[in-house]
């Protein structure tokens, strides 16, 4: 049977890699029904503050509930993280010691019957996360020509049987409804295989592209790094190949000071690390979460943390050959080198 709430995902090693600090400001871009927030909230209290975010108008709500008890800390906003830099700016809810992204939807979403997005109810072909957007699934469905179809089903849900599965479809259409269309590709890709519903790929590729996940997922990572503030945390859990690879090769390239393609023989791009790598293989649920919570059983979590200012300094300062004298024993800094020293350094350079 399915549950009825959302049961959030490898919550002590999300709290683990937020590093979370009591009084610490956090910032939780996939709120849900409030599950991280609320952990996160438990550890900051008293004195610490929580902006949530969630493009879900019933996300937001369910989440108020939830997190009735901690009113006063939390900021709750009913936004796309893909606004996340402004929504900061706006509230003045920066810099932050640690940023979230659970990504995906919650059992919420799934479990209601009305939103389209599950293959396992009779619903309209919607699957807006949103509902005040105007694209929906069906959209997409009836109206888009079949070479188009036939790719997003191919790059977003990364089925094989991509050709055949869009032909069907602009064959069959006009088609109203999840389970008009769940059977359709069961009929074209064939029954169960192992654990995956034959309509999975092609659900997932219609929920990527209604919602325009991979490009908002790519922004707000961007974003994210300039609203941390030394040192912060960036903690993402996906739940799919496409979502995961993104993060990877965004935490990878982040954390390197230089990303020209590596035949060239010296350094053009300028590039500076701002990002550190805290854990170098992805972390998953342990079996027994897996028992308890199925849905856990993709979730992937990638952890970085936000370099310093200082640190920064103190990278350019060993590439140039300067002392490192000023750098004070243990980790902290007593004066980072002057960026007008540096400045001369490159002129003379
Ligand atoms: C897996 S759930 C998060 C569950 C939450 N961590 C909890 O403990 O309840 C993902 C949530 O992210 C929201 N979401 C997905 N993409 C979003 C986006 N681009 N902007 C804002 N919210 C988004 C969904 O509406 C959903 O509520």
């Amino acid at each position: 049977m399915l549950t009825p709430i959302h049961i959030p995902v490898l919550v002590d090693r999300v709290l683990e890699a937020l590093a979370v600090q009591p009084g610490g400001r956090y910032i939780d871009c996939t709120l849900g029904s409030g599950g991280h927030a609320l952990a996160i909230l438990e550890r900051i209290s008293p004195g610490g503050k929580l902006l949530g975010i969630d493009a879900d108008p019933k996300a937001i709500a369910a989440a108020e509930q939830r997190l009735e008890d901690y009113r006063d800390s939390t900021l709750l906003i009913n936004e796309n993280f893909v606004n996340l830099a402004a929504i900061c700016y706006k509230y003045d809810f920066l810099p932050v010691q640690g940023i979230l992204f659970d990504l995906g939807l919650s059992s919420l979403q799934l479990d209601d019957a009305g939103r389209g997005f599950s293959f396992q109810h009779e619903a309209p072909l919607d699957m807006r996360l949103n509902p005040d957007q105007q694209l929906t699934a069906a959209e997409i469905v009836n109206t888009y020509p079949e070479v188009q179809l036939a790719h997003l089903i191919k790059i977003y849900g990364e089925e094989r049987q991509y050709r055949q599965v869009a032909r069907h479809i602009v064959r069959e259409r006009p088609l109203k409804t999840s389970l008009e269309l769940a059977r359709l590709i069961e009929r074209v890709v064939g029954g169960r295989k192992g654990k995956l519903h034959p309509a999975t790929k092609t659900f997932q590729a219609l929920r990527i592209a209604v919602n325009q996940e991979l490009e908002h997922l790519e922004s707000a990572l961007r974003q994210a790094v300039n609203i941390l503030g030394s040192r912060g945390r960036l903690v993402v859990i996906s739940y799919h190949s496409l979502d995961d690879r993104i993060v990877k090769q965004f935490m990878q390239r982040e954390a390197k000071n230089c990303i020209c393609p590596p035949d060239l023989p010296s350094c053009v791009c300028g590039h500076t690390a701002s990002l550190k790598l805290i854990n170098k293989k992805v972390i998953t649920p342990s079996r027994a979460e897996v028992q308890t919570n199925p849905r856990s059983r993709s979730a992937r979590l990638r952890v970085a943390e936000r370099l310093s200012a200082q640190d920064e300094h103190y990278r350019i300062i060993e590439r140039l050959g300067f002392s490192t004298e000023i750098r004070e024993h243990g980790n902290g800094w007593k004066k980072p080198a002057s960026l007008e020293k540096i400045r001369q350094v490159f002129a003379a350079a």
